[in-house]
């Protein structure tokens, strides 16, 4: 029976391997199927960020050689991971991520085909909940079919029907799979190298380790031919993000807004050039694709974006929006302080933050508001912005 329990309300600490060192052959085509786009992204980027937001560290990306450059650009954005060069078989390539690994021994580790894009994340908590009590997990799901052996007659040398097999006994066997690494680099030390691994789960167990079985998936499915990539579910014609942001007034400051460089004895203060609105209207793009914060893109700790401008953050933004599938369609600021006055510049930073959107300027408004004097916008400590932004599909 396969457990099937509430997802924790936390994981435990995990590392987890993507193996996307493989050529696809029978998808076909120049570029290996991790490098195809499939739902506005790369196959590869898709589990590689749901793995990284559950907090898998280290993250391990197992690639072939020469694929370096293309997997930093399909994973760009994405925190932390290490790129490690793969084998001529999948087996290969997760001894090489395993390998690579240098965290606590008995620690937990997903393993986990890029061919599966679509990794949900309770698959991820069940895998990870198993391993409280059991050396190993994987995800599978029941056969629904009748299943026939398939056999050779052997007058005419065509494929018959063989024996009938139970299929209440049968599983499909997906990835993520999940072990000790001390354990499965053991079993992958101990394996017969002349036989041809599909899984590790089945090197676990020959090693004469328990593997309990959790409920996998159907979005777990392996893109393995052409039309897996198709993807028939088309993509919502609109998407709606929000974004706010607040920033500190100082003396000797400079003041941005929008683009937009005012006169004034005070301005923001903060990492880039803290143009409070400019990031509200980043933060609602990445809102709307689903990717992330400002954070996550410009980290705050990167020396490289100290004193940026904050037009190259939307550009970025919308740079990422395009590759979703998305155009911004319009956008709405409400910037919220006591002082300066917004209204005397209002076109200058309609027409720059429509330059930065690519939007025409009728498709942006920028308002503002005062707080009344109250709350830290109204004493004047700071500006805080608002922006809601709709995108539409442009496949
Ligand atoms: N893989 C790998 N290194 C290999 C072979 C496969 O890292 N030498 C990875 C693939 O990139 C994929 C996963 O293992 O994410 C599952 O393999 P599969 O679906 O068979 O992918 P490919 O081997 O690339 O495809 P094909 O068999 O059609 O050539
Ligand atoms: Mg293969």
């Amino acid at each position: 029976m396969a457990e099937n329990t509430a997802p924790p309300a936390e994981l435990p600490a995990f590392a987890a391997v993507i193996v996307a060192a493989g050529k696809g052959l029978r998808v076909g085509g120049d570029v290996p199927k991790q490098y195809r786009q499939w739902r506005g992204r790369t196959l590869l980027r898709h589990s590689a960020q749901t793995l990284a937001d559950a907090g898998a560290d280290p993250l391990v990306v197992v690639v072939a050689e020469g694929m370096r450059a293309e997997t930093e650009s399909a994973l760009e954005g994405i925190g932390r991971y290490n790129l490690v060069t793969g084998g001529a078989t999948r087996q290969a390539s997760v001894c090489a991520g395993i390998d690579a690994l240098d965290h606590d021994p008995s620690g937990f580790v997903l393993i986990h085909d890029a061919a599966r894009p679509d990794l949900p994340v309770a698959v991820i908590s069940r895998l990870l909940n198993a391993l409280e009590r059991h050396p190993g997990a994987i995800p599978v799901l029941p056969v629904v079919d009748s299943v026939a052996i398939a056999g050779t007659d052997l007058a005419s040398g065509a494929d018959v029907m063989g024996d009938r097999a139970d299929r209440e006994t049968l599983r499909r066997v997906q990835t993520p799979q999940a072990f000790r690494l001390s354990d499965i680099r053991e079993a992958h030390r101990a394996w017969n190298a002349d036989i041809e691994a599909s899984d590790d789960a089945q090197v676990f167990r020959a090693a004469g380790k328990t593997v309990a079985l959790v409920d996998g998936d159907e979005r777990l499915k392996k893109v393995t031919f052409a039309e897996d990539l198709m993807d028939n579910t088309p993509l919502p014609a609109f998407r709606i993000g929000q974004g706010f942001d607040v920033h500190r007034l100082e003396r000797g400051e400079e003041l941005w807004l929008c683009g937009v460089r005012l006169d004034s004895d005070f301005g923001l203060s903060g990492h880039s050039d803290a143009d409070v609105a400019l990031h509200a209207i980043t933060d609602a793009i990445l809102g709307a694709i689903g990717d992330g914060d400002i954070g996550t893109h410009f980290p705050p700790g990167d020396a490289k974006w100290a004193g940026a401008r904050s037009g190259q953050f939307l550009e970025h933004a919308v740079e990422l929006a395009r590759a979703a599938g998305y155009r911004p369609g319009n956008i709405d600021l409400t910037i919220i302080c006591e002082a300066p006055k917004i209204g005397p510049h209002r076109p200058a930073m309609r027409e720059e933050v429509a330059r930065l959107a690519g939007l025409p300027v009728d498709a942006v408004s920028v308002k503002a508001t005062t707080t009344e004097k109250l709350g830290f916008t109204g004493r004047g400590e700071g500006i805080a912005a608002q922006a809601i932004v709709a995108l539409q599909s442009a496949p």
